[in-house]
Parts: structure tokens; sequence; C-alpha cells
């Protein structure tokens, strides 16, 4: 098997390295790359990648992803997000290739308190949120096969996450304020690499399986009592904090301004995908415990 993926330095895409490797003959990009395109910029020249490598999977970890950004930007957002993705989509679809792609929680409009179902009618908020659904449109209009997952707060131990910025800030400030009335599930981008590879292999027995699915962590917290896991998984493991875990304020969206506005509800459903791939989606703590200890042991 063939395998293309695109992205390769973002968080999915550095752990998709990992998991993809043993699948296959794998050619990882990013926009840097020169012996293929890897620019989601450069139409031509990813569609020129394609057709040259010929991939049986096209894995795509490639986004724009800064959502305050993106609402001063919304041509460059949907450059990226949704007319690339076209053409990744219209690629696969001439070659019969399979396509792997990620979309978001923002694809909805935050409102009422139950989990997300994949039929549930979307309204996103953000200029960012609707190019990533313009993204998922154009892959399910190309009529190729393909999985969308949707997900949500992604972390990892590398880059920049919530969660490293809470320590670091805990470290630096006598108080910190988090908002409290945001709800959804912290994922790893190794929980989403490790589901990636385990779906790939799954499709090949049973193409049936193609369409979008939700993946996120098990369970769901809010961000203040997100960062108030990580201070106090930071303090178990010693770290001297000067906003201890209890003195963490919390506050509401409203007391926050931003550029982009982001939903209150993102929660997302994942029943169908664990029915279809026989899976269990962990707990978000253990996913989340687990990059700490990684980050606390880099920074010792
Ligand atoms: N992060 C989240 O909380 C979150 C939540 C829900 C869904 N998602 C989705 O999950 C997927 C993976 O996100 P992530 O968290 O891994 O994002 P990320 O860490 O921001 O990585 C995105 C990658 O896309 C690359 N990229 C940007 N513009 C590009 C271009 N023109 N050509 C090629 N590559 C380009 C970036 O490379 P450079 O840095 O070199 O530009 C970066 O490596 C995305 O589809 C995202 O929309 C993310």
């Amino acid at each position: 098997m063939k395998i293309l993926l695109l992205g390769k330095n973002g968080q999915v895409g550095w752990e998709l390295q990992r998991s993809l490797a043993p699948l296959g003959e794998l050619l990882a990009l990013d926009s840097k790359s020169t012996a293929y395109c890897g620019d989601l910029n450069d139409l031509q020249g990813i569609a020129a990648t394609i057709r040259s490598f010929a991939p049986n999977v096209i894995v795509n970890a490639a986004a724009y992803t800064s959502v305050d950004k993106a609402e001063s930007e919304p041509e460059q957002a949907q450059r990226i997000n949704a007319e690339a993705v076209a053409v990744l989509a219209q690629e696969a679809h001439k070659l019969g290739a399979w396509l792997l792609h990620y979309s978001t929680d923002y694809v909805f409009d935050g409102s009422g308190a139950m989990p997300w179902q994949e039929t549930a009618a979307v309204g996103p908020l953000s200029v960012y949120g609707a190019s990533k659904l313009a993204g998922e449109q154009a892959i399910q209009a190309s009529g190729c096969r393909h999985l969308i997952f949707r997900t949500s707060w992604v972390y990892a131990a590398r880059g920049n996450n919530f969660a490293k910025t809470m320590l670091r800030l805990a470290q630096e400030r006598d108080s910190l304020n988090v908002i409290a009335d945001q709800f959804g599930a912290p994922t790893g981008a190794e929980l989403l690499a490790d589901v990636t590879a385990h779906a790939l292999r799954s499709i090949q027995q049973q193409p049936e399986l193609a369409g979008l699915y939700h993946l996120a962590a098990a369970g769901e917290t809010n961000w203040y009592n997100y960062a108030r896991f990580v201070l106090e998984q930071a303090e178990a493991a010693g770290v001297t904090l000067k906003v201890a875990p209890s003195q963490l304020g919390s506050i509401a969206t409203s007391a926050y301004p931003t550029a982009a506005k982001r939903p209150l509800n993102s929660r997302l459903n994942t029943e169908k995908l664990q029915h279809a791939f026989a899976l269990q989606l962990p707990d978000w703590q253990t996913g989340v415990a687990r990059m700490l200890i990684e980050v606390l042991e880099k920074s010792a």
C-alpha cells in the first residue's frame, strides 16, 4: 500500500508518521518539502504530487488551524481548508484512492448540552469552522472513497497546546482565570493517529465503512476543569506553581473576548465510530496525564 501523508509536522501529522509507517510505503510531506510539493497553497503542485506518487491512500493532516487569525484571513483559510481539500478529493477520486481527512467540532453552533451526532445540523460560528465544513462538503461531493474524522481540543507532547500554556502560566503568574462554560473532550494526537491506522486497515476489508465519524476521547470537561487537572498532575509531580489548582479562577466566555466565536457545546457523540470500527475510546484524562509526564520529564 502506498500512503501519502500531508502536514507531517503538525500535532497529528507527527504522530501519523509513526502510526502509518508499518502499513506500507509512506511518503510524508510538509509545506516545505522539495522532492514532491506538499504545499496546500499550491493546488497544481499538490495535484502533480498525487498523480506522480499515485498513492492508494491520502492522509491529510495539514490545515489552516489559526482559529482567531482566520477571521482576518478568510481567503487563506478557505484555500487550505476547502479549495486544497477539494483538489485532494478530486485527485483521489480519479485514482480510486482513499482520502482520510480531519475536521472539527467547530462546524457546530455549540447550542444545547447533548453530544453532537454526525447527522446533527451544522452551523459554524467562525471563519475557521466554515472553511473546515466547506472541506468536508467538497470531499463528500467529489465521490471519492473517504473517511472524515471530526475531532476536538487536540493536544500533543510536541508543539504548543492549552495544557502546556496553563502549566507555564501557573508558574509565571500570580493569578489565572480559565473559561468554564465551553465543554468538550481533549483528544490526543496519538489517539487520532492510532485510530487512523486502525481504520485504514479496517477499510481495506470493509470499504462500506467509508463516511463521516466523530472521534474524540471519552468523557467531557470544560477548559477550567481541564486546566485544574493539568495543575493537579503537575503539583503531584513536584512542580512548583505560583497558582495552585485550588486558586484557579473560572470565568465565562463572555469575559474573554476573542476574534473568533467558539462553540459552548463541543461534545461529540462517538458511538458510530466505536461501533463501526470495534473500538473503545479511552477517557481524556489518561492521555492528558501521559502527555504531561512526557512534557515534565523533558523540562526536568
Ligand atoms: N488543534 C485542534 O484543537 C483541532 C481540533 C479539531 C480539529 N482539528 C483538525 O485536526 C487536524 C490536525 O490538526 P493539528 O492540531 O495537528 O494542527 P497543527 O498542529 O496546527 O498542524 C497543522 C499542519 O498543517 C500544516 N500546514 C498549514 N498550512 C499548510 C500548507 N499551506 N501546506 C501544507 N501544510 C500546511 C502546518 O505546517 P506549518 O506549521 O509548516 O505551516 C502544520 O504542520 C486539522 O485538520 C485540524 O483542523 C484540530
